[in-house]
């Protein structure tokens, strides 16, 4: 039994996506989540810019006792995962992996969509990471970074939001998709519109589904599990706007008794 809280981390509000299956899937654990909204966007940083950024938050999570940190930002696990995995003295989970391996499980899978931001698509991880599982996989990798914006403005479920989608997309209209993977954790946000793009023939991996699993399997198997008679609370924190994070994860973790502070990190 551990009560220490978990650690989540992304540049913005996409790990949100994470955090609501986390806190659907394992309501017993207590949540500490950080927005780097005060570097946002990580998608067009140098690789050492966002190992930094990442390392800091990771030290910051790690004074808050936490049990285990969860890298919800896939530019952030594409450039800084194996760098806190060795640096932090507690266990990292990346979301990649989790994406990747979810992909080609899938009964159809021969053709698979990649979106991500320009730096995890310049990286170059998800086809790696997808031809090390399945090597005949046919990977369509696409930097769709204007839509990383639009979801941390809160703009998705409006014509603009759709409007980018079809525009930024259409490169992958052609290419005949078994599988699109939602590579950057802003973007399950606009799965409405991809579902939109592609009509119903193209399964949408959310690799958050798959991280949770990982993270679940982890704690259970470190013996970490926080006791079941306990609700988990949550605490956020953004480098940049509280507000902005407060009224994010109230509308899309829909709990109004959610309140984010404001945290100053090094630079
Ligand atoms: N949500 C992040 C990701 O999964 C980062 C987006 C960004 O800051 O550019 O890649």
């Amino acid at each position: 039994m551990d009560n220490r809280p978990i650690g989540i981390m992304d540049s913005g509000l996409g790990g949100l996506s994470v955090m609501r299956i986390m806190r659907r899937q394992m309501p017993h654990e207590s949540l500490i989540f950080v927005g780097d909204q005060g570097h946002f966007p990580y998608g067009t940083k140098s690789g050492d810019q966002i190992r930094r950024y990442a390392l800091n938050i990771g030290r910051f999570l790690v004074q808050q006792q936490v049990k285990m940190m969860v890298v919800a930002c896939n530019t952030a696990t594409a450039e800084a995962l194996p760098l806190l995995q060795k640096e932090l003295p507690i266990p990292v989970i990346g979301v990649v992996v989790p994406g990747a391996t979810a992909a080609v499980s899938a009964p159809r899978h021969r053709r698979v969509g990649v979106i991500a931001t320009n730096a995890t698509t310049a990286n170059g991880i998800y086809p790696r990471t997808i031809h090390q599982l399945d090597p005949a996989v046919k990977v369509f990798p696409l930097a769709t970074q204007p839509l990383v914006t639009l979801v941390e403005k809160r703009q998705t479920g409006t014509k603009r939001a759709q409007r980018l989608v079809d525009q930024l997309l259409a490169p992958l209209a052609q290419d005949n998709l078994d599988a699109l993977i939602m590579g950057c954790t802003h973007f399950p946000f606009l799965k409405a519109e991809f579902r939109h793009f592609f009509g119903p023939n193209v399964l949408l991996v959310d690799p958050a589904v798959e991280t949770v699993k990982q993270v679940q399997c982890c704690v259970r198997q470190d013996k970490r599990l926080a006791s079941a008679d306990q609700r988990g609370r949550v605490r956020l924190y953004s480098t940049g706007s509280a507000a902005h994070l407060t009224r994010g994860a109230r509308a899309w973790l829909h709990d109004t008794s959610l309140f984010g502070h404001h945290l100053v990190l090094p630079d």
